[in-house]
């Protein structure tokens, strides 16, 4: 849950390390460090805190290549003796994963002399290969990583030699002129290249300014195949908005647009997936959904939209409970992670797999290791999301379950050619609806500022729009640090009705739909407690103001699709009752983007 890089070129290192490593702070930002080979011999430089800091305190270095980590404290306290690199003579390594025989490890290494200084499992890889170091770093490295059990991306630096290897955590090589790099993901270094080498599992790359090698475990040479990656540079930049959040909220259309072109004819009234068959559909009896945080939120509306418009029974599991459940999934696995790298979803899936049945990923990250577990992976093509609350990625998917529900229900015979139509032609008048939404965000945000203050706030829904509360207070309590519950409206008289006072505003998503009419019911529930209620509501409707606060209003749709619009309103209410807390809107305290880590 580190983010690493590594360089090795002509030109100075300190500056492009520092540069990639604040495109990683998304990964973990609680302390920092740089080793770097320069006049024959290697400095090594850290500091508590975030990359500026370190910033601040560096040197001009001239050195050409070298190494850097952000890290997100698994094994030992945030501070500058864990952070990395971790040295042991002219050994340096970064680390990004855990060491699980790490405690023995140190115990055999203390027995050879080696002293410890830090806390950290990382302490021990760096002894280890300096153990096994003998004139040949591939050779250490690769004899360090046959003792060592867990998961890793690894950069080492050795006088100028860089070598980087992993295991079960991302990392993307990326191939310049005279100048080689390598990083956690590819925003890291899309400002230095396009061309991406990605590296499997137990694969370890020699990384020189002209030349990069690969080998297998048994230092046999491998092959690797380069991609060009077609994200801009821009998509990794703030360009203009205050966080990268909100930029991200605007990139929501342009998402949605990619994520369904070349899939959607509404002409023709049919969908399309690479690599997916119609003939697979029938033989699918139940889904079963594995996903974490935000894209368990949209897996458990991928359940909804599998039930209602194919009839195929869905389950959603949480990944880190699914593991230990042993229940048997359906016959269609489907995980979703916009990173394809969460530890929890891919351990979980992998078990799922052991019952036999098909597998599918939903994913943003191109070569990511989920793509590599399953039958099949469908991309959601947001483009980079850097700030770590999920919100473009989530609408992505969003589309994606949207369009592979639509699909199975053909399938399946129960969306018939024409409602396939209208929901195409719907569909695609989103990403248009999503702007004029967005239009409007003065509005939301005087809400925002209005109940910023609230310690807690409770979104309501029912059916659809029940995800969609589900996120909007998971939005809100990771960027603002505000208690909020999402809670399923017919729920509350069960227990949190006892909460709801006339300080707990509730955000009621109230779009028209099969329960519309409960929903009212609900909300006049806890106005009677006298709740400040702010209700998204369609254009249309001129019930529910009579009994509310305030409404937001989002564009009529299709009933089953208004959860994309809701979805806009709910974040941008967080957002801004962030905003308004001067919360540290992109990198919230203790999260991280991508969880490689059980
Ligand atoms: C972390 C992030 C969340 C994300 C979750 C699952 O907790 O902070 O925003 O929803 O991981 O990530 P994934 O990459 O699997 O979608």
């Amino acid at each position: 849950m580190c983010g690493i890089v590594g360089y090795n070129g002509t030109r100075k290192a300190v500056p492009i390390l520092i540069d990639s490593l604040k495109r990683l702070e998304y990964r973990g930002y609680d302390s920092a460090g740089i080793a770097i080979f320069n006049e024959g011999k290697v400095e090594v430089h850290k500091d508590e805190g975030k990359i500026a800091s370190l910033e601040k305190t560096l040197p001009d270095i001239p050195g050409n290549v070298g190494i850097g980590h952000t890290r997100w404290a698994t094994h030992g306290r945030p501070n500058k003796v864990n952070a990395h690199p971790h040295t042991s003579g002219n050994i340096s390594v970064v680390h990004n994963g855990i060491i699980e025989n790490y405690q023995q490890l140190r115990e055999k290494l203390t027995r050879s002399g080696y002293q410890f200084s830090s806390e950290t499992d990382t302490e021990a890889l760096a002894h280890l290969v300096n153990h096994y170091y003998k004139n040949d770093l591939v050779d250490a490295v690769i004899l360090a990583l046959n003792d060592i059990k867990g998961s890793y991306a690894i950069a080492v630096l050795c006088g100028n030699q860089l070598v980087a290897a992993r295991k079960d955590s991302p990392l993307v090589i990326g191939v310049g002129e005279n100048e080689n790099f390598i990083a956690s993901d590819i925003p890291a270094i899309l400002k230095y290249t396009r061309k991406m080498i990605f590296l499997d599992d137990m694969e370890i790359a020699y990384v020189a300014p002209d030349k990069i090698s690969f080998f297998d475990t048994s230092k046999r040479p491998i092959e690797k195949t380069m991609k060009v990656i077609d994200w801009d540079m821009e998509a990794a930049e703030k360009s203009g908005y205050e966080h990268f959040m909100l930029k991200e909220i605007h990139e929501q259309p342009k998402a949605l647009h990619e994520t369904f072109a070349g899939r959607i004819s509404e002409l023709e009234g049919a969908i399309a997936f690479d690599g997916l068959k119609e003939e697979q559909v029938r033989d699918i009896n139940r889904i079963s959904i594995i996903a974490c945080g935000t894209s368990y939120n949209a897996g458990l509306l991928g359940k909804y939209l599998f039930e209602q418009l194919a009839g195929i029974h869905a389950d959603v599991e949480i990944a880190s409970e699914f593991r230990y459940s042993h229940s048997s999934p359906g016959s269609l696995v489907i995980g979703i992670s916009q990173s394809g790298e969460t530890a929890d979803t891919l351990a979980a899936l992998r078990e799922a797999k052991t019952f036999g049945g098909r597998s599918l990923a939903i994913t943003n990250i191109m070569g990511s290791t989920i793509t590599r577990d399953v039958d099949n992976s469908i991309y959601m093509r947001s483009g980079p999301e850097i700030g770590v609350a999920a919100t473009k990625t989530f609408m992505s998917q969003l589309g994606v379950l949207y369009l592979l529900a639509l699909y199975f229900g053909k399938g399946k015979g129960k969306v018939s050619s024409d409602r396939m139509k209208r929901m195409l032609v719907s569909l695609r008048q989103i990403p248009a609806q999503i702007t004029r939404i967005l239009g409007n965000k003065e509005s939301i945000k005087k809400y925002a500022d209005k109940y910023s203050s609230a310690s807690d706030i409770f979104f309501i829904g029912r059916t659809l729009n029940y995800p969609i509360a589900l996120e909007g207070a998971l939005k809100l309590k990771e960027i603002s640090y505000i208690h909020a519950e999402g809670y399923a409206a017919g729920e509350l008289k069960h227990g949190p009705l006892a909460l709801i006072t006339k300080s707990t505003p509730v955000i009621a998503i109230a779009t028209k739909g099969l329960t519309y009419d409960k929903m009212v019911n609900n909300i006049k529930e806890v106005k009677a407690r006298e709740a400040p209620v702010i209700a998204i509501v369609d254009e249309k409707d001129s019930e529910i103001e009579k009994y509310v606060d305030a409404v937001i209003r989002v564009p009529a749709t299709d009933d089953i699709l208004s959860p994309m619009l809701s979805t806009v309103v709910v974040q941008l209410l967080s957002y801004y009752t962030a905003k308004a807390r001067s919360c540290p809107i992109d990198q919230p305290r203790n999260l991280a983007k991508s969880v490689t880590v059980e």
